[in-house]
């Protein structure tokens, strides 16, 4: 007979490890591809990241794939990402292997350098990416990172680039394709309209851009301290100044529950500080805390809300309204009775359009009906501003799949003049087939029961053609 008391000791054991690792194992992404374009070894970032190079694997091109060097003595403390770049003549993409479909966040890295050949400041090109439009006529003077959410539903993540004139040339300088957290991103969201709040749905499966990342109230926070390598800049420079609001800062432990937000939608450092309304300097005049963004109209944007409530004493303490664009987008929002927790963070999405006229976003929370003056009337840990992709597709422009990545582009009116030429002709090759097809199919309909689909122009068999011509195929 053995011990009954050691099954017991390893069953706690089990429960343990599992509960420890609940609380702290940190987000391992099946799709974690980070490429360090243009260069030979392999590049280690201060968040302990190691990007690779861009190998032949990766990448295909129809012209001369050129690599870049920046002048070694740029900066030294610089990022090593910022050193090399890949210059495209001629479209060109690099094709991921994906091993999980859903959500993937792309971040493309550019730093415009100068070098003997290339000054990257004059580059102007379009990018792509699973059949959304990222880039169009982009060009850029300073470095920046762009961020994308795409939903991928392939075995594959094919990223374009294309020069947008024949004289012109893209470049890239590092690109990472992660997984996302399945919870990262939700399916639903309260569309804001003037006049009432509807459901919308599906929009995991839109493309994204992420435009504005804020650690309401508190410091920056770099990818070394988040969950998914984002960075949070701090609200100062986005926010209406306003007479009610203070900074809070909290250094208990922040309580993340299962099936609420989760370390990965939003680090502790964004949930341990936040801006709250005092509700002993709200007056009859306006007490909202507001932020305001310069947004693109034409779109519709994903506002993410992130609430934790660490300014109040107790439970039930803390109502206050949400503003979209000045209409109400959330009344009396109670956030004890979300999280039957103080300190346990919480979001809420939001979808609002921005029409022609504004080009601005903006979001306010203040004082509602049920607010108590001698309480906080208010609340906001962090914000995050992303823009949807248009009906074409499109997050920048109007430009189908099809006019981007058709190459050298010629601009102007001809370029467009020669898509509905290009699109008619395909259209009348299409339907002069299928007429063949309904033909050849009436003839032949006493031999034949199954007819494949004369469509697969994928991938593989093109081997010795332009990959980026037959991915524009399907994308079609
Ligand atoms: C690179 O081009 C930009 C804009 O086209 C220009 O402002 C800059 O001076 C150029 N740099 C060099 C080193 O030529
Ligand atoms: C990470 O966060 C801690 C505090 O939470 C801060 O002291 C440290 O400087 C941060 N590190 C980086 C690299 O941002
Ligand atoms: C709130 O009011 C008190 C006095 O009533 C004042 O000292 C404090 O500065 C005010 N807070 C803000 C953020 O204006
Ligand atoms: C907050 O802003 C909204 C929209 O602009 C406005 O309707 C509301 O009265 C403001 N609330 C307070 C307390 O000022
Ligand atoms: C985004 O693109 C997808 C696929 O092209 C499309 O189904 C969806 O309607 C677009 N989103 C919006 C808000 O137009």
């Amino acid at each position: 007979m053995g011990n009954p008391r050691i099954p017991l000791f390893l069953f706690f054991c089990i429960l343990f490890s599992r509960v420890f690792a609940l609380s702290s194992a940190r987000f391992s992404p099946p799709d974690n591809h980070l490429i360090a374009c243009g260069t030979a070894s392999a590049s280690t970032l201060d968040d302990r990241r190691v990007f690779l190079p861009d190998s032949a694997a990766l990448l295909r091109s129809s012209g001369s794939k050129i690599s870049v060097l920046a002048v070694p003595d740029a900066s030294p403390a610089s990022s090593p990402l910022s050193r090399t770049a890949r210059v495209f003549t001629r479209p060109s993409s690099y094709e991921f292997q994906i091993k999980q479909k859903g959500t993937h966040i792309i971040r493309l890295h550019f730093y415009p350098f100068s070098s003997r050949d290339f000054n990257l400041s004059s580059a102007l090109f379009h990018v792509s990416a699973s059949g959304f439009v990222l880039l169009t006529d982009f060009g850029t003077s300073f470095p920046q990172l762009k961020e994308y959410l795409v939903w991928v539903d392939a075995e594959k993540l094919v990223i374009s680039f294309a020069p947008a004139r024949r004289s012109s040339f893209a470049f890239v300088n590092a690109i990472e394709v992660v997984s996302a957290p399945g919870d990262l991103i939700g399916d639903t969201a309260r569309l804001v309209n003037p006049d009432r709040i509807e459901k919308f749905d599906g929009f995991s499966r839109q493309a994204m851009e992420t435009l504005y990342r804020l650690n309401v109230g508190g410091p920056k926070v770099t990818p070394f301290n988040d969950t998914l390598w984002r960075t949070w800049v701090p609200d100062a420079g986005f926010r209406n100044s306003d007479s009610v609001s203070k900074t809070v800062a909290f250094s208990g432990r922040i309580m993340y529950r299962e099936g609420a937000a989760s370390r990965e939608v939003a680090p502790d450092n964004v949930y341990n500080t936040a801006r709250a309304v005092d509700g002993a300097n709200v007056s009859d005049s306006n007490s909202n805390m507001t932020w305001v963004f310069a947004v693109r109209s034409g779109y519709k944007y994903l506002i993410r809300m992130h609430f934790c409530d660490i300014a109040s004493r107790a439970l039930y303490e803390l109502y206050f309204n949400v503003y979209v664009n000045g209409y109400l987008a959330y009344e009396d929002f109670d956030l004890s009775m979300a999280t039957g927790f103080l300190a346990s963070p919480y979001y809420v999405d939001f979808v609002a359009g921005v029409d022609s006229l504004e080009q601005l976003l903006s979001v306010s929370i203040g004082p509602s009906k049920q607010s108590n003056h001698l309480w906080i009337n208010g609340l906001l840990n962090g914000l995050e501003i992303m823009k949807i992709n248009n009906t074409m597709g499109s997050l920048d422009g109007e430009s189908p799949i099809i006019l981007v990545l058709e190459s050298p582009a010629r601009r102007g009116f001809g370029a467009f003049l020669s898509s509905i030429v290009c699109g008619l002709g395909f259209m009348s090759l299409l339907m002069i087939g299928f007429v063949l097809l309904l033909k050849w199919r009436a003839e032949t309909r006493n031999t034949v029961t199954w007819l494949p689909l004369p469509t697969d122009v994928s991938g593989g068999k093109s081997a010795n053609g332009n990959p980026v011509v037959s991915s524009k195929l399907v994308y079609f």
